[in-house]
């Protein structure tokens, strides 16, 4: 049910109450659509779902699971209507226990499926690309489209950049270092100018294990990104790749950003090494006056760091081909917060600072490669989770979605994190010169920064900042992805609330300027045990897609036993991860 809006706010929608619940709501008035779900044949010959005899041959033809960052590309390329286009999707991990009958509940399930569900679950990774249509006021996938696309572990794929022949990128099966077969752990991502996809390699640690992960050369190097000795997902028993005693080499081949073109289904995925290997959380892309692009990322771990990519050139409006490797030539920078409400951009630069050969940077190519420990030397801000960086195009502004961490100390604060313990995350709000003009110089190595909102339950959790109207039903906890509408409002997605709050995660509206600044609704809540992703509006703001992750994801749920049959809600199915389209029953424009 709604409740009665509180405060000034130019978003018209009746907030929803907190609540958890088997099932997903949105906020009266508006319509959810179910677009595309795990499982769902996007290719020529591709079976239906099966979930009780699923085949690796099978789930490469259909719709992954998972579904993270997503993005809406256009039909025809360059149009600005919303009612055809192209879904970009993101299938960040597998929930073996929730993917597979018999397995049982929690992560260990990794440690007991065949050879063959490991391929499954490879196959489940990646991307899809699939043509979407409103068609009488309802979106629907075409099945039959030809710029339908699955991108996979198996996909082949080139490496380029400083790190890309790098003797520490070479295997037994890529002896060359720049060839690399898949992507995996794609969480959010972003786009181009000109009209590519950018996705962003997260927690790509869970795949790898071994005894070289605590004893070897590479052992500290492993340890700074999470890599351990057994793994989560059960791949290594079955190939050599995922295995460091066998493939010490193979981890370095991932923790990177992958730009392809979504409109040639046929193009090879480049991991663009100049932007860094860490775990990119997001890659979002703002223009300079001078036509140069800045990328911005977060690498999401406790006490990691906000990056940001600006390209070496500008780049060419007229001529699409000659941006093809602009994502090669550039500067990466990690983030300094000051006290004063200042901040630096800090190049990780190789032969700069102590970038040097005595640290074991002897090339550009092991700066990137090594990029979080370049940055621990040039003295970035660790950070509470840098998840989504989205930039507002109404303002100018650039929102750090700082999810959690709940292990920062007090002695560890710091002015961009100022809550120890900070189980509810907050929002910074970056302003670079020129910010509200029409020159906004994302290029710049210096800017002005403050907390958009620190999140929680205000009168109940310590340090909590919101716009002082916000209601018992408009706080949120854990912010993690976010949009912008062509207003300026911010759309904040959540991950997590159930575990720190109790309530079930959702999507959150607030103004970003005006009398209701930081003043969040929540307008859609999420099934039990699911984070909402995305978010996405179609150009004309008629449409909000959501990837609606990891349904079911609650302790002690299995495939057998689920906290949750969302969406189908069918006896013996499991949960299925999947895309929706929120519209308003009127047609009109959401918010
Ligand atoms: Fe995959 Fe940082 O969320
Ligand atoms: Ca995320
Ligand atoms: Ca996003
Ligand atoms: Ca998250």
């Amino acid at each position: 049910g709604n409740s009665a809006n509180p405060g000034p706010s130019s978003l018209a929608f009746s907030e929803l109450r907190h609540q958890l619940s088997q099932r997903d709501a949105v906020a009266e008035g508006h319509e959810i659509q179910l677009v595309i779900r795990w499982g769902d044949p996007i290719l020529p010959d591709a079976p239906s779902h099966d979930p009780h005899r699923q085949t690796a041959g099978a789930q490469a033809g259909q719709f992954g699971y998972n579904n993270d960052y997503l993005d809406f590309f256009p039909l025809p390329q360059g149009s600005k209507a919303g009612d055809r286009g192209l879904l970009v999707v993101n299938h960040e991990y597998t929930n073996t226990n929730l993917m597979f009958p018999g397995l049982g509940a929690g992560r260990q399930a990794g440690s007991r499926t065949s050879a063959e569900q490991g391929a499954v679950e490879r196959a489940a990774h990646g991307l899809s690309v699939v043509e979407v249509r409103r068609e009488g006021g309802r979106w629907s996938y075409a099945k039959d489209s030809r710029w339908n696309r699955r991108i996979t572990l198996e996909t082949p794929m080139r490496i380029s950049g400083p790190a890309a022949g790098h003797a520490r990128l070479q295997t037994a099966e890529d002896p060359t270092g720049t060839r690399v077969r898949g992507t995996m752990n794609n969480c959010a991502g972003g786009n181009t100018p000109w009209g590519t996809v950018i996705t962003c390699e997260e927690n790509f640690n869970v795949a790898f294990g071994g005894e070289a992960a605590t004893a070897g050369p590479q052992a500290a190097a492993y340890k700074r990104y999470g890599i351990q000795k057994d793994p989560v997902y059960g791949w290594r028993r079955f190939e050599a790749r995922f295995d460091l005693d066998q493939s010490p080499n193979e981890p370095n081949r991932f923790g990177w950003v992958v730009e392809f073109d979504p409109y040639d289904p046929e193009s090879v995925p480049v991991k663009r090494t100049a932007l860094g290997r860490f775990k990119h959380e997001c890659c979002t892309h703002a223009v300079c006056p001078d036509g140069r692009v800045a990328f911005y990322s977060g690498d999401d771990e406790r006490f990691d760091y906000l990056y940001k990519f600006v390209t070496a050139k500008p780049w060419n409006p007229t001529d699409r081909a000659a941006n093809r490797d602009l994502l090669d030539e550039g500067t990466l920078y990690a983030a300094k917060f000051e006290a004063d409400g200042s901040m630096r951009w800090l190049p990780l630069v190789q032969g700069q600072g102590p970038l040097t050969a005595a640290n074991g940077f002897a090339g550009q190519g092991d700066v990137v490669i090594e990029a979080r420990r370049a940055a621990d030397l040039l003295g970035a801000t660790p950070m509470d989770r840098p998840e989504d960086v989205e930039t507002n195009p109404a303002n100018g502004r650039v929102y750090v979605m700082l999810t959690n961490n709940s292990a920062r100390k007090a002695e560890q604060v710091n002015p961009a994190n100022p809550r120890a313990a900070n189980n509810h995350g907050h929002v910074v709000e970056i302003i670079p010169p020129g910010a509200g003009t029409a020159q906004v110089d994302h290029a710049a190595e210096t800017a002005r920064w403050g907390i958009f909102l620190a999140a929680g339950k205000p009168g109940v959790d310590a340090g909590t900042q919101y716009h002082r109207a916000t209601s018992d039903q408009g706080w949120l906890s854990c912010p993690d992805n976010c949009a912008f509408d062509s207003r300026g409002r911010i759309w904040i997605a959540t991950d997590g609330a159930s575990y720190t709050s109790g309530v079930a995660d959702g999507l959150y509206a607030a103004d970003t300027a005006g009398p209701g600044r930081a003043l969040t609704r929540l307008f859609y809540q999420a099934p039990t045990g699911a984070e909402v992703c995305g978010p996405r509006f179609t150009p004309d703001d008629r449409t909000i897609f959501l990837a609606i992750q990891h349904p079911g994801e609650d302790p002690g749920s299995s495939f057998d036993r689920p906290s949750t049959r969302w969406p189908d809600f069918k006896d013996g199915a499991p949960p299925r991860p999947s895309v929706i389209a929120i519209v308003r029953k009127d047609g009109g424009m959401i918010g």
